[in-house]
């Protein structure tokens, strides 16, 4: 049989880079055994997180808002899901990010979310100004203190 080509695929789509992938597993189906919806929530929320740490240099990051979710397609156990961000706009104490999903293996798109809303927190958890404007593609931002303990230990 002869071997099939794959249609071209992007690394990047609309200034989102794809970071993050996960492998469908059992327990991420549905009772139609097909993933989960709350599932990939959760992946991308955890990505959107970890992106706003990133961002803003404070770990106390909470989500605030997530637009309107529209799944457009699924996957399958075994399947390869890939999730990616970008920033889209850098408020006073929050950041707005893009999202996307998109399943490896069909290459087809699984959903976009137009707005994830984060927002920078103090340690009383009130909205703290993060000071920043634009992305950064370093680690430069990156907290000194471990949240739990108020110690980090860099490696010599
Ligand atoms: C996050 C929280 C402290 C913000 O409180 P708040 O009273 O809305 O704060 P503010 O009105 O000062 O708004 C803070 C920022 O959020 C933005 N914001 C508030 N409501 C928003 C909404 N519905 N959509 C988008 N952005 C919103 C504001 O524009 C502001 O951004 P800016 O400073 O960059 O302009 C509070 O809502 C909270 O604790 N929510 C629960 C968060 C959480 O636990 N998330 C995890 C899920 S359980």
């Amino acid at each position: 049989m002869a071997k099939q080509t794959a249609p071209a695929w992007h690394w990047s789509e609309d200034g989102i880079n794809f970071r993050t992938r996960k492998w469908v597993r059992p327990e991420d189906l549905n009772a139609n055994g097909s993933l989960f919806g709350g599932s990939l929530l959760k992946w991308i929320d955890e990505e959107a997180a970890i992106y706003a740490i990133v961002q803003l240099g404070n770990y106390r990051a909470v989500t605030k808002h997530i637009s309107e979710i529209n799944f457009e397609a699924s996957a399958v156990q075994g399947d390869l899901v890939e999730i990616g961000l970008t920033a889209t706009y850098f408020g006073r104490t929050s950041l707005t990010m893009r999202a996307m999903a998109r399943n490896m293996i069909t290459r087809k798109r699984l959903l976009t979310i137009e707005k994830i809303v984060f927002v920078s927190l103090d340690e009383d958890g009130v909205p703290t100004p993060h000071g920043y404007t634009d992305i950064t593609y370093d680690r430069d931002r990156m907290p000194t203190e471990r949240l739990a303990t108020g110690t980090i230990r860099l490696p010599s």
